[in-house]
């Protein structure tokens, strides 16, 4: 009477931002991103029916479910396709959720929760996860907006829809992961702490406040949407960079233009962003993104990945003298793993001092793209409803 579900986070190239019905998180555009690789980044949700009441763990602490109303909404959708005179309808449901990342860092917590949710009570009500994944991402759009297209691996839309009731709102797998498997991403964390404005509460504002986002909407997005969609199918890269630079620029320009201005980017984000410039005088290899935060995502292609963490860790060193942390602590993480004393040996020292950004990011992870979310079996399933299960208590 339990399920334990996986699932991505993933990084928007043509950004969501701003709600046409803020109830059922329909948006004012359509979006498309790049899932990640689900064995880097993920969340990990057990559900599982019990006696007393719904209850919910996010990363080892009880939150009350009545005080997380997307949640609730969640809930209410997965019961709706039930019966009432199934028992099953009524059974209170336990949620043990943890995350491998930083949670609201603007790195898609929720993205990752919300879909790993929604497969686990798919898989707890014993419904075709895989052949009603579109249906599903509906109510994963519900609890987060960019939710619904972590259900999908690969390269996936989140077609806006028409529909007053949100029928039509919901994700669309474009191309596979296989498709281009040779996509990377560097992730460069400036900050692991929580975002100073929601993007709940940011896209309300913009949306009421910034004209930028209301033309960007209308006479911007539809073009670019095609677009990259098109230059995704061809693999032409520099396209898609080019189309990815462009969105991150313009979603920061409409949180500029909003009434007070939103401000997620950090000067280590801008720092990061000249970084790239700098890599893409001789052509158009790398791409950088931001979501409502300073970390940067930053594209490429397998056989660029080293000369960008190479450049990143030389231009932002781990500190030498920081005493939080010892010589194992790993600073690049994921597929490429190195510790601080590993690049803190192989780097001259004249460098270091000529331009000491030492300590302005506090890690990197390099990713690529993935698998949708996924219902856990056999052994995987059992090694973490154990852990999940454990930490509830
Ligand atoms: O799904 P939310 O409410 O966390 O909003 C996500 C917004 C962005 O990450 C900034 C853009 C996107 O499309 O993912």
């Amino acid at each position: 009477m339990s399920c334990t579900a996986i699932a991505p986070t993933n990084l928007a190239l043509i950004k969501y931002w701003g709600k046409r019905d803020a109830s059922l998180n329909l948006p004012i555009n359509s979006s498309l991103s790049v899932t990640l690789d689900q064995r880097d980044l993920q969340t990990i949700t057990t559900a599982s029916f019990a006696d007393d009441k719904d209850r919910l763990w996010v990363n080892g602490e009880e939150v009350e479910v009545e005080s997380i109303p997307r949640t609730v909404t969640v809930l209410k959708e997965f019961r709706k396709l039930i019966p009432p005179s199934d028992p099953r309808h009524s059974r209170p449901i336990h949620l043990a959720s943890k995350n491998s990342f930083p949670t609201a860092a603007g790195l898609a917590s929720s993205a990752a929760g919300y879909s790993a949710m929604v497969t686990a009570l798919a898989g707890l009500f014993e419904l075709d996860f895989e052949g009603r994944k579109e249906e599903f991402s509906r109510i994963a759009r519900q609890g987060s907006g960019s939710a619904c297209r972590s259900l999908m691996g690969g390269f996936v839309a989140w077609n806006m829809g028409n529909a007053a009731d949100g029928s039509d709102s919901q994700a669309e797998q474009i191309c596979a992961a296989s498709h281009w498997p040779t996509l990377e991403a560097v992730i460069c964390v400036a900050s692991d702490k929580k975002k100073s404005v929601s993007s709940t509460s940011g896209m309300q504002t913009s949306v009421k406040t910034s004209q930028l986002l209301g033309h960007r909407a209308e006479a911007i997005v539809p073009t670019r949407f095609e677009q990259i969609k098109r230059a995704i199918k061809d693999l032409n890269t520099e396209c898609v960079w080019e189309l990815t630079m462009k969105e991150s620029n313009q979603f920061h320009a409409c949180c500029l233009d909003t009434c007070p201005p939103i401000f997620y980017l950090t000067d280590t984000s801008r720092r990061i962003i000249h970084v790239v410039n700098e890599l893409n005088q001789q052509g158009v290899k790398y791409a950088y993104t931001f979501d409502a935060g300073p970390n940067a995502v930053i594209f490429t292609e397998s056989q660029n990945v080293h000369p960008l963490l190479q450049r990143l860790v030389q231009m932002f060193p781990p500190c030498r003298n920081d005493l939080r942390v010892d010589a194992d602590y790993e600073f690049v993480r994921g597929r490429t793993r190195l510790t601080r004393a590993q690049i803190l040996d192989d780097l001259p020292k004249k460098q270091e001092q000529a331009e000491d950004l030492s300590g302005d990011l506090l890690y990197l992870f390099h990713t690529g793209v993935g698998q949708g979310a996924r219902i856990l079996t056999g052994a995987e399933e059992d090694k973490y409803r154990n852990e999940l299960f454990s930490q509830k208590n």
